[in-house]
């Protein structure tokens, strides 16, 4: 493929040369002023000031008009948008009172999501589930991570991971699966926690393996739906057969950071409840810790505390937790950016939280930065000045996208 010059823009903002873990000042981001991008075969080739780049002869250029801020694609690294039904009743019930534990104890909750699912044929969820995608990919979204969790049976999860992977093949943008089978115990199993899991070990995650449908696994630990201790055998022997653990962890009540501190997941998601202990342990762990602002947003609860998180020491990474439940609104950039002023987070962190640090938290070294050899997913604000994009709490879109090098979104 031919190599394209894209620019030129008034800033780039590449997310490069960033502490992994900790504080990130704003004084610490790179900017490229009057900058251009060198795509060839789907990655960044050179990236520069526009008057370097433009003196390489031989190069077709894709110029861009008006005031424009540049950085890397958008990366949700935690949703659930593989989902069929409303609960639309659920919402009303909580803002008449009811709790979303209680909700789920009385049988509502995720079991309806299950139920809105499982009844779902094959090409109905594709359908709804690619919509969602569009959207994500028209707000700048170039990767997001996808959990099944509402199927909770081996066919159904099953049916839910391939749904997750078509999208990824039919839709601009790249979907990462997770294998939630561990969301909560389904009704209809007859026996306990401790079996239910031990089936997903021995007849899904063979399968799943067999038709490399994913390489992680996640788990939901709280009272209402697994216990630590039935979670940590489950964790380990997930491990053991090869697959990178994630957690639900700490979203009402404490114990499941420090299981996934313990047993080295790969990040840890949720921390609502976190405590000072729980944020001492993650800050000086290797988990990136994925604060879920939808979430609070959406069932109306404080914060996970990213500001003490990142203090201790964390990789903080901030996903939109996009689901049918306790977050439908599924606006990453608008989430991020109220969380950050409400959290006192510099508009790096909450750059890097939804860029370089969300693909730590994927395990993606290949994106959320903007470099020779990265794959040239990457985003464009109609902006003069990169804080613009928290300064209006994600009303501001990117009026540009392209993945993997390719013009998926244009000003009209
Ligand atoms: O991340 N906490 C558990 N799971 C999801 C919610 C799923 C649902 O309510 O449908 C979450 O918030
Ligand atoms: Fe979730």
């Amino acid at each position: 493929m031919e190599k394209r010059l894209i620019g030129p823009f008034r800033q780039i903002i590449p997310m490069t040369h960033l502490p992994g873990k900790g504080p990130v000042a704003d004084e610490q981001l790179p900017i490229i002023v009057e900058g251009g991008v060198v795509v060839e075969d789907g990655k960044i080739a050179a990236i520069d000031t526009w008057e370097k780049l433009s003196s390489f002869p031989g190069i077709s250029r894709e110029i861009v008009s008006g005031d424009k801020v540049l950085m890397p694609g958008l990366i949700d690294a935690h949703t659930h948008i593989c989902y069929a039904g409303s609960r639309v009743n659920d919402y009303a019930m909580r803002v008449a009172g009811k709790s979303y534990l209680e909700i789920a104890a009385a049988g509502g909750g995720i079991w309806t999501s299950v139920s809105h699912t499982r009844a779902a044929d094959k090409d109905h969820l594709l359908e709804e589930t690619r919509i969602r995608a569009r959207r994500l990919l028209a707000d700048g979204i170039t990767t997001v991570e996808v959990k099944s969790g509402y199927g909770l049976s081996v066919a159904d999860e099953l049916k839910m991971l391939e749904v997750i992977a078509a999208v990824g093949e039919m839709e601009k943008i790249d979907t990462i699966s997770t294998c939630l089978a561990a969301h909560i115990k389904p009704k209809d199993f007859a026996g306990d926690e401790s079996a239910y899991l031990h089936m997903i070990l021995a007849d899904l995650l063979p399968k799943i393996q067999a038709r490399n449908l994913t390489r992680r696994v996640d788990i939901f630990i709280e009272e209402t739906a697994f216990p630590v201790a039935a979670a940590e055998p489950f964790l380990r022997e997930a491990q053991r057969m090869g697959f990178e653990i994630t957690i639900h962890a700490d979203q009402f009540s404490t114990g499941a950071s420090e299981l996934g501190v313990k047993l080295g997941a790969r990040s840890l998601d949720h921390l609502e409840a976190s405590g000072e202990r729980e944020i001492a342990m993650i800050g000086s762990s290797s988990c990136v810790a994925v604060v879920l602002p939808g979430a609070s947003l959406g069932l109306g609860m404080p914060f996970a505390p990213a500001r003490k998180l990142l203090d201790a020491g964390a990789c903080l990474a901030i996903a939109s937790d996009w689901n049918p439940g306790s977050a439908p609104m599924g606006d990453l950039l608008m989430q991020a950016a109220v969380m950050g002023a409400a959290e006192k987070l510099s508009v790096a962190e909450t750059l890097a939280g939804i860029t370089t640090r969300a693909a730590m938290a994927l395990g993606l070294p290949d994106r959320g930065v903007l470099q020779p050899g990265k794959i040239a997913d990457m985003i464009a604000f109609p902006a003069r000045d990169y804080r613009d994009v928290m300064y209006f709490q994600g009303k501001m879109k990117p009026v540009m996208v392209w993945k993997n090098g390719r013009n998926v979104l244009s000003e009209k």
